[in-house]
């Protein structure tokens, strides 16, 4: 492995491809059925040796973050939350997030950036102390997401995210991301949720094809559609618009929106109907295909 690769992480997007909630705790964390998937889209983290743990930020999204000490970022949570973990003196180590995925989007990126620390950190440090399990345990403390964006592979998700079992086997399949530029505040989707639940989903051990995949996915739903479209009225016009691609076999929203999904027959087939899209510039998109 060459020094580049060991001090960089690619922190890729999650998307929901379908998603129930199913009850609420009584901490006010609602119980969700889902079943994740990784779109080859993603931010980029470098880590460089420095006397204190920092962050910089660049790329297309930076402006909408905040990377200073006092931050909130979950880059530098994360990197704290490991250290502390660690219960030993470590090194510094300066961060640079390059920000390529939207913010508060839906597609998990900051839970991502955060599960990509905990990887990047824990090879740049050493602590081999850490097993996979500890790292689970932390990615939990972080937030919901960021336990299955640590695995990164196809995973069901249940409890409040952090459950992992193995989804059903996925096709090749490809998939086109599209966001309408507006931030959508997850608790506010939660918050204006209708108060019924959907049972957990039945699903097959395996989808033989994309077309299946998609067949199999209409019976199921994404519960947060309903109100994040009430809050952001523009998700009907991306879905709307992602459905009468050709090739496009179904139509969603990821997690808590605002991002929008469609997959197709093959990672070709996406990259062919975004050329052929004729979206608004300010809309983000992506095509391309999964991590399997
Ligand atoms: O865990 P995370 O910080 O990503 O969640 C953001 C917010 O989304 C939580 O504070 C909560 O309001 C809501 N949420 C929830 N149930 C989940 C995940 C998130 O109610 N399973």
């Amino acid at each position: 492995m060459t020094a580049a690769m060991e001090g960089e992480e690619i922190a890729c997007a999650k998307v929901n491809l379908y998603l129930h909630v199913t009850g609420r705790r009584a901490d006010g964390y609602h119980l969700l059925d889902s079943l994740a998937v990784f779109p080859r889209a993603f931010d980029r983290l470098t880590v460089a040796p420095a006397d204190a743990i920092g962050l910089s930020l660049d790329g297309p999204f930076a402006a909408q973050l905040q990377a200073g000490p006092a931050a909130d970022n979950l880059v530098l949570r994360a990197a704290r939350a490991l250290a502390a973990a660690a219960g030993r003196s470590l090194p510094g180590a300066h961060l640079v997030l390059h920000k390529h995925l939207p913010v508060a989007s839906g597609i998990g990126g900051g839970s991502a950036d955060a599960a990509a620390t905990l990887r990047l950190l824990r090879r740049f440090w050493g602590l081999h102390e850490i097993a996979d399990g500890q790292l689970h345990a932390i990615a939990t403390g972080l937030g919901a997401d960021v336990p299955v964006c640590l695995a990164r592979h196809p995973a069901r998700m249940q409890g409040v995210g952090e459950v992992l079992t193995p989804g059903p086997a996925m096709p090749e399949v490809g998939m086109m991301l599209v966001n309408c530029g507006e931030a959508v505040s997850t608790p506010a989707v939660f918050r204006s949720r209708a108060p019924e639940f959907s049972p957990a989903a039945e699903l097959p051990p395996s989808w033989p094809s994309a077309a299946a995949l998609a067949e199999g996915l209409r019976g199921l739903t994404n519960d947060l559609e309903t109100p994040a479209r009430a809050l952001c009225p523009a998700i009907d016009e991306v879905l709307q618009r992602l459905a009468a691609l050709p090739g496009a076999l179904l139509a969603r929203m990821s997690g808590s929106g605002a991002t929008c999904f469609a997959l197709f027959e093959s990672p070709d087939a996406a990259v062919r109907a975004e050329a052929r899209a004729d979206f608004p510039a300010r809309w983000w998109r992506w095509s391309g295909g999964l991590f399997q």
